[in-house]
């Protein structure tokens, strides 16, 4: 049996907790995204919709593990990347000729995951912590996000790189989810090929989501 300080050590350990967070994250992006979808119906919709969600208490709890389950999953990322090279000094040689089910979402999972770290910060930075415009809605006075969404998307070089990190969003969410039944052990010659198609079905539905919505955002101004 493991101790639980080896649990932690040992590279199944690491990966069960990364497949855990990866879980975290992947519930709220689409619950994002369906938050996100209000903006089709206009400003109201979507500024009462955030205003209500940040204006609950509890968000602060919520950020809270967000924050600590982003964390862990990079940390745990790197950690597991670098021991990886390490016991396999020729690790890209020793991978081709095994070869053993090599995709382009997971052959590019550092990379998508490096494009998303640097999406994040520039997101929170251009929305959470962007230009603040006060509006009214049913005379509650709140935040109008939705005209710093819209005007941020007037620039069309903001939509491309929105659509190209999306992308990348699409690619590496449709990987982990999949890699999160693996590292839990949950492996059938059945159920697996479902979970991979839902896993695939994930990643289409976020990349084209959010895409449709920096789209059309643009075609607001
Ligand atoms: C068209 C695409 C997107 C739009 C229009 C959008 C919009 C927004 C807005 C307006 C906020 C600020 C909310 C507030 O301060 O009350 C926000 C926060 C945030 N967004 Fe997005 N978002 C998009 C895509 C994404 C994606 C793809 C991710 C990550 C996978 C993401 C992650 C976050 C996070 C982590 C926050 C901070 C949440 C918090 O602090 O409570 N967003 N987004």
């Amino acid at each position: 049996m493991i101790g639980s300080h080896n649990y932690f050590t040992s590279s199944i350990g690491k990966k069960q907790i990364m497949a855990l967070t990866g879980f975290g994250l992947v519930g709220f992006t689409l619950s994002h995204l369906l938050g996100n979808l209000l903006i089709f119906l206009g400003p109201d919709a979507f500024n009462f919709y955030a205003y209500k969600l940040t204006s609950n208490p509890l968000i602060y709890v919520a950020e809270a593990g967000l924050l600590g389950m982003f964390l862990l999953h990079i940390c745990l990322a790197v950690i597991l990347k670098l021991q990886n090279m390490a016991a396999r000094p020729h690790g890209y040689y020793v991978k081709n000729r095994t070869g053993r089910g090599e995709t382009i979402a997971s052959a590019t999972m550092p990379y998508t995951g490096l494009i998303l770290l640097v999406f994040i910060i520039i997101h929170l930075l251009n929305f959470k912590f962007g230009s603040n415009y006060p509006t009214t809605v049913d005379g509650v006075q709140m935040r109008d996000l939705y005209r710093t969404v819209v005007e941020y998307f007037a620039n069309p070089l903001y939509v491309v790189w929105y659509v190209f990190a999306m992308l990348a969003l699409g690619l590496h969410t449709s990987h982990g989810f999949q890699s999160m039944f693996q590292s839990w052990g949950i492996n059938h010659s059945k159920y697996t090929p479902i979970i991979q198609a839902a896993s695939l079905a994930y990643g289409v539905v976020v990349a084209f989501g959010f895409s449709a919505l920096a789209i059309f955002c643009h075609f607001q101004n």
